[in-house]
């Protein structure tokens, strides 16, 4: 029961679709414009840097409290920690307020991991940054840095949390489909992260 309660509230929460709001209000309609993602990466794209990372960041902060107060108030541990976060992430791909579209899970699985193992938040940017400034491919940089640290996690953190970073990988794997099948042709589009600030 507590589980379900957990999964439900990380799921109403990540169904907040932070990427379509944040452009809204300057009239927006994200899921029209660029690729048509409601993330982060298609408002910096479309509406510029500080605008991406405002959406970015809310969207990661909307899978960090649901974690955060579940470990802090109701001392769950690190793999269910992990699981609410991960029903948030779904929330997001699949959101209650955006007839279940939605985006492709990155930001939430930052936002857990800052709930659970924050020291990995550096390690994942410690991978996605270099990638996306040298190829401009955000969808790269987030599919290899998820991947990787899904290893890692097995490695130094046991096969439970292991496979609940697997999880967020396949997610995100699964939401970026199209995005995969882009870069193997050559089609992916490119995000210059440096202009995208300066515009
Ligand atoms: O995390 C989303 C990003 O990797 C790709 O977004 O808009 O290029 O499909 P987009």
């Amino acid at each position: 029961m507590r589980y379900l309660l957990f999964a439900l509230v990380g799921y109403v929460m990540g169904s907040i679709p932070f990427s379509f709001i944040v452009p809204l209000v300057k009239g927006v309609n994200i899921t029209k414009v660029g690729s048509g993602n409601v993330g982060g990466t298609n408002v910096l794209r479309s509406m510029g840097g500080y605008a991406g990372a405002v959406a970015m960041i809310l969207d990661g902060v909307k899978a960090f409290l649901p974690v955060l107060i579940a470990r802090a108030v109701f001392g769950v541990s690190l793999p269910e920690g992990m699981m609410i976060g991960f029903f948030a992430a779904v929330g997001h791909s699949y959101s209650i307020f955006l007839k279940f579209r939605g985006g492709k899970a990155v930001a939430c699985t930052v936002g857990t991991l800052s709930g659970t193992l924050p020291w990995y938040v550096a390690v994942f940017f410690g991978i996605w940054i270099p990638i996306v400034l040298v190829t401009q491919y955000v969808s790269l940089g987030s599919l290899l840095a998820l991947a990787i640290l899904s290893g890692i996690l097995f490695l130094t953190e046991g096969y439970a949390v292991g496979l609940w970073m697997l999880a967020f990988f396949g997610l995100s794997l699964f939401r970026h489909r199209k995005n995969v099948l882009a870069l193997f042709r050559g089609e992916e589009r490119k995000t210059d992260l440096i202009a995208a600030f300066k515009r």
